[in-house]
């Protein structure tokens, strides 16, 4: 595979609980699934995806600051640090390449304080309620746009 897109696809707390972890909101399937099939679409595309989860909020920004340099964008679901991290909002105002947010859930449908985003409006955009397609939703959108 001649690879000449890099995207990085990066999860939050608890999400490495998928697929035990209240599976009437969030689904049965894995992260490690999640993963699979992501990188089997993206290098159906020449793109090589890396994957990442961390339950750190410093990690999270971490990775989002060294992402510049490396990849094209990147799918973000920074699972509850979304209504709570500003460090993860500067994070990404500090770099140029665009980041989508995902979430599995429709934070809408859910409690008051899942409705605030800290996230979204630094974000290219937002892709929420359609379970593990969340995440395929924005993957398709580099596809087409890289
Ligand atoms: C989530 C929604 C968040 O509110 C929650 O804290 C998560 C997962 C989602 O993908 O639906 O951990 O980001």
């Amino acid at each position: 595979m001649t690879v000449t897109r890099k995207l990085l696809c990066l999860n939050g707390p608890n999400l490495n609980m998928l697929g035990k972890r209240q599976p009437e909101i969030y689904g049965s399937v894995t992260l490690d699934q999640i993963r699979d099939q992501l990188r089997r679409q993206a290098a159906n595309h020449q793109i090589l995806l890396d994957f990442v989860q961390s339950n750190h909020e410093g990690d999270l920004v971490t990775a989002i600051q060294q992402s510049d340099s490396t990849y094209q964008g990147i799918i973000l679901n920074a699972g509850a640090y979304t209504h709570t991290s500003i460090a993860i909002r500067d994070a990404i105002l500090s770099i140029s390449i665009p980041v989508i947010e995902v979430h599995l859930s429709n934070l809408s449908q859910r409690e008051e304080f899942r409705h605030h985003s800290c996230l979204t409006d630094v974000c290219r955009g937002m892709i929420m309620g359609f379970g593990f397609h969340s995440y395929h939703l924005a993957l398709n959108y580099f596809i087409e746009t890289l």
